[in-house]
């Protein structure tokens, strides 16, 4: 399993990646103002500390403005990804760009219609947002089951990007469908580690290493 980072905060980055947990990193309009950084900017120093790719989101609505942002956050870096939106123009600017040469990453993906036209239209990523079904009282879950099936009836390369991650049940669960990729914020990543028997474990190791009166070195 692929681990993507969403995120656009350098120094959470950097963290995971020093233990070799980043294969790549999502932004999103959202993440950029979050980050509270210039979108070029913060997006060339990451591209700079990470050697996957680093999805970059156009904000433009017709295609035509769609390829010119996306060529234009291309340029910043040879592992960019440019993020399109799951609408008839995104699909365009996914199949222009893609001809083009650069990896597309078609996001806001909520059903296996949507996810089977970005296949067709050359897309490198679907990104199927999990937690935002969730949110409606829909099953996120079972959209990257479905579109996993699909994907795999048909031999389509698009790789399955599980997105809008919250919990590492959601984690768990894509990896036993056989997501590609998940993209999950740097908590919830780390919050994999906390297991309560570990704690307790350890808890009681340290209690009887203390009555051992002993050091090591
Ligand atoms: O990669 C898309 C993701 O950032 C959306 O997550 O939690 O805002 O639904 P969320």
């Amino acid at each position: 399993m692929k681990f993507f980072v969403d995120t656009a905060d350098v120094d959470a980055i950097k963290e995971l990646n020093d233990l070799g947990m980043v294969d790549g990193v999502t932004t999103n309009p959202s993440l950029i103002l979050k980050a509270g950084r210039d979108i070029t900017e913060v997006t060339r120093e990451i591209c700079e500390l990470v050697d996957g790719p680093v999805s970059a989101e156009v904000v433009a609505e017709k295609a035509e403005d769609m390829i010119r942002e996306g060529k234009i956050l291309a340029k910043i870096a040879d592992n960019i990804a440019v993020k399109v939106p799951l609408t008839w123009d995104g699909l365009k600017a996914c199949r222009a760009l893609s001809d083009e040469g650069h990896m597309v990453n078609v996001t806001l993906c909520f059903s296996p219609a949507q996810a089977i036209l970005a296949a067709k239209a050359g897309a490198t990523f679907i990104s199927p947002f999990i937690g935002r079904l969730d949110d409606i009282h829909l099953d996120g879950i079972d959209l990257i089951a479905d579109i996993r099936e699909i994907y795999d009836n048909y031999g389509y390369e698009t790789q399955i990007l599980a997105a809008s991650i919250r919990t590492v049940n959601h984690i768990i669960e894509v990896g036993k469908i056989g997501t590609d990729v998940i993209t999950a914020p740097p908590a919830v990543i780390k919050s994999m580690v906390k297991h309560v028997l570990t704690d307790k474990g350890l808890e009681q190791f340290n209690a009887d290493w203390a009555k051992t009166g002993q050091k090591i070195g």
